[in-house]
C-alpha cells in the first residue's frame, strides 16, 4: 500500500502505522536523501530474509543498518574515535560506514556473514522519524529488484516490488539520486567500497587520502561484484571511442551536452547533480520509451561524477 506523507513534516500517525509494520517484521519502504530503501527490522532473522527474497538478492551481499543516531551505532558495532569522528562530521547523511560488528547482536544474514557491519543515519526527515519511531536498526537496501536501476520515486518500488512491500511512503523524489559513500573504516587506512552521494573530496579534506580498492583485492565491498542498475537494453558510454556513426535503431541518449547526431529519446541535465538526481528515473523513462539502445554522457571524474561513472560503467555492463 502506497502511503503518501509530507516530505518535511511527515503526519505522525502514518509514521507510527510504519513503525509498527516494522515491529512486525513486516517490509516498509522509505525515501531516503539518496533513494527508496527496503526496510526491514534489521535485528529480526525472518525479516531480513524477507527483503533478499523481495529483491531476490544473493545472500552474501550485506545490508546497511540505517540509524538515528550515534549511540543507535554503538548498539551493533564497535566505535571507534576515528569513526565517531566520520559521524559527527557528516550524519546525518549519505555516508555509510564499514566496522567490525557486535556480532552477538546483529544475525549473521544482515551482515551477509561478515564479521563487519554497514551502518548509515540518513537525513532524510521521513527516514529519520521512522527510524525512531521503531526503535530499531532499520536494514535498507535499495528498493529495487535485485540488477535494476535503483528507485528515486515511490512509483518505481511499486513497479519492482509492488505487492512484496506491506507499506510503501511515498515522499516524492529523492534529493541526491545516487546511493551513499561506502567506506571501510575497519583497518589503518579507509578504503572506498563504493563511491556515492557524498564527494570524495569532502571526506578527504578532514582525513587526508581514502584508498580505492584494486581490482581482486580482499577487501571489496561484495555488492560491488554483481551486475547492477542495469536497465533491460544496452547502454553504451560517449567517450572518445564510441562511434556516434554506427550506431543502428532508435537511441535514447542521456547526459549533459547535447548528444553528436539526433536521437530518438534525449534526456539532458543541466549540472552534474542533476544527472546524478535524474539518472535513475531516466534508466526506467528510456526502457518505457521503447529505444533499442542508450548512450550516455561519461562524466568527469570529480564531485558526483565519481559515482555517476561508476554506476554508468556497471549499467554498461563493463563495470
Ligand atoms: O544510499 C544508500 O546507501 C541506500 C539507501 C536505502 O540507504 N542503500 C543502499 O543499499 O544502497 P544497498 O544494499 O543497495 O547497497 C549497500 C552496499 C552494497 O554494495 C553492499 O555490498 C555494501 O553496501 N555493504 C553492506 N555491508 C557491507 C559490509 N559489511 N562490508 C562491505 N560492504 C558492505
Ligand atoms: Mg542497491
Amino acid at each position: 500500500m502506497r502511503l503518501p506523507v509530507d516530505r518535511w513534516n511527515p503526519e505522525a500517525e502514518i509514521i507510527a502505522r510504519a513503525a509498527r509494520a516494522l515491529r512486525e517484521g513486516r517490509l516498509v519502504a522509505f525515501p531516503t536523501e539518496t533513494v527508496y530503501g527496503l526496510g526491514a527490522d534489521g535485528l529480526d532473522e525472518a525479516a531480513v530474509r524477507a527483503i533478499y527474497r523481495a529483491k531476490g538478492r544473493p545472500s552474501d551481499n550485506p545490508l546497511i543498518l540505517h540509524l538515528a543516531d550515534v549511540a543507535g551505532a554503538e548498539r551493533v558495532a564497535f566505535v571507534d574515535d576515528r569513526a565517531r569522528r566520520l559521524m559527527d562530521l557528516f550524519w546525518p547523511g549519505p555516508l555509510t560506514l564499514v566496522l567490525p560488528a557486535r556480532c552477538g547482536v546483529v544475525p549473521a544474514v544482515t551482515r551477509g556473514g561478515l564479521e563487519t557491519v554497514a551502518l548509515r543515519m540518513p537525513s532524510h526527515p521521513v527516514a529519520l522519524a521512522l527510524i525512531e519511531a521503531a526503535g530499531l536498526p532499520v536494514a535498507a537496501p535499495s528498493a529495487n529488484r535485485s540488477g535494476r536501476p535503483s528507485p528515486t520515486e515511490a512509483e518505481a518500488v511499486e513497479e519492482d516490488l509492488g505487492e512484496a512491500v506491506a507499506i510503501i511512503l511515498d515522499g516524492g523524489s529523492t534529493d541526491v539520486g545516487v546511493e551513499s559513500t561506502v567506506v571501510d573504516a575497519t583497518g589503518p587506512s579507509l578504503l572506498l567500497l563504493r563511491p556515492g552521494a557524498l564527494p570524495l573530496e569532502r571526506i578527504e579534506e578532514t582525513e587526508g587520502v581514502v584508498d580505492l580498492p584494486r581490482k581482486g583485492e580482499g577487501r571489496r565491498s561484495p555488492g560491488t561484484r554483481y551486475r547492477h542498475y542495469a536497465p533491460d537494453r544496452p547502454l553504451l558510454l560517449w567517450d572518445e571511442t564510441l562511434q556516434w556513426e554506427s550506431l543502428q535503431g532508435a537511441v535514447g541518449y542521456i547526459g549533459i551536452e547535447a548528444p553528436s547526431r539526433p536521437v530518438a529519446v534525449e534526456v539532458r541535465f543541466r549540472t552534474v547533480e542533476d544527472y546524478a538526481r535524474g539518472l535513475f528515473s531516466a534508466l526506467r523513462h528510456l526502457e518505457r520509451s521503447g529505444v533499442d539502445l542508450i548512450v550516455a554522457q561519461w562524466p568527469r571524474r570529480e564531485g558526483l561524477g565519481l559515482a555517476l561513472r561508476d554506476r554508468l560503467l556497471r549499467a554498461s555492463g563493463r563495470g
